[in-house]
């Protein structure tokens, strides 16, 4: 049974700046949520009870979100905000947090070989800390039923829009059973006239732990860094590696777009909020100019 996730959480984010200059993208908040929580919860729901971080400089507050604020709680409990101190105290509780250092920023497959030693010797999971996927039954739980049946390294895949494969990196192989694929190749972004298929690498895996001994040796790729992609193109060279294309939906707050998307999506579903954004929003598009 996989116990231990790594979340990377690293990267620069030169797709948000300003806004990730000085503070971590991985919390900038859905609603009232940093992204990075929504990745913690999915783990946890998932039964991960050990988590890794990796992170790096400008990143300190992600531990300072995980950790307890002894003086915030107090300041709660004296208010009797009840709510607030049990939510508090619930997410320095989630599970075991862990931080490794990323001291040089070479790419997420550099990122991931900094776990190795927290790792050890055994299959782990990996959620990169900028992405949310939205499901029923959490996604990291799907990759870890469907690594019970097959013990090789499980991606997942999500169906994207053909004219659009050219931003992810992609798979190819064939279906051996509904929504598995057993994977002979990995393409990153390919044009959509040469894609091997639609079916995109979506930001959680489980990795077998010879994929440390792969990206050691595995060459600087795309823009000057060690891609886990290069290191998981080496892999499936030597041994059977599958995709499980999810049920879910996925979020990437690493892109300005999909972040104010995602918070739209999210405010719609709160119940103190929903009325007001629908009717905010409605106002705007019949053409109002002051709909504050
Ligand atoms: P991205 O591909 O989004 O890269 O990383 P990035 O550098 O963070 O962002 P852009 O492209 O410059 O805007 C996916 C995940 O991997 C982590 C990031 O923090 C993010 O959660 N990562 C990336 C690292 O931990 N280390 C790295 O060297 C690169």
């Amino acid at each position: 049974m996989i116990k231990k996730a790594v979340i990377p959480a690293a990267g620069f984010g030169t797709r948000f700046l300003p806004a990730a200059k000085s503070q971590p993208k991985e919390m900038l908040p859905i609603v009232d949520t940093p992204v990075i929580q929504f990745v913690v919860e999915e783990a946890v729901a998932s039964g991960i009870t050990d988590i890794l971080m990796v992170i790096g400089k400008g990143k300190r507050a992600i531990e300072e979100h995980f950790d307890r604020n002894f003086e915030l709680e107090n300041e709660l409990e004296e208010k009797n905000k009840v709510e607030e101190l049990n939510l508090m105290r619930r997410i320095s509780n989630l599970a075991e947090v862990h931080f490794v250092w990323q001291k040089e920023l070479k790419g997420l497959g550099d990122a991931i070989y900094c776990a190795r030693h927290h790792v050890g010797d055994e299959p782990f999971a990996v959620l990169l800390g900028d992405t949310i996927i939205e499901s029923e039954n959490p996604v990291t739980l799907q990759l870890m039923k469907a690594f019970e049946r097959y013990r090789e390294c499980m991606v997942a895949l999500e169906e994207v829009d053909r004219a659009k494969v050219e931003r992810y990196g992609v798979i190819s192989g064939r279906e051996i059973e509904p929504s598995v694929f057993l994977i002979d190749d990995f393409v990153e972004k390919p044009s959509p006239k040469d894609a091997p298929s639609n079916l995109a690498i979506a930001g959680r895996y489980i990795l077998t732990p010879d994929i440390f001994d792969t990206i050691s040796k595995t060459d600087y790729g795309k823009n000057n860094e060690i891609q886990l992609t290069d290191a998981m193109r080496k892999l499936v060279a030597e041994r059977a590696m599958y995709g499980l294309k999810f049920k879910g939906r996925r979020h990437d707050i690493g892109n300005k777009l999909d972040f104010i998307r995602t918070n739209i999506w999210y405010a719609l579903k709160r119940d103190d909020m929903k009325d007001e954004i629908k009717e905010f929003m409605a106002r705007i598009l019949s053409g109002d100019d002051s709909p504050f």
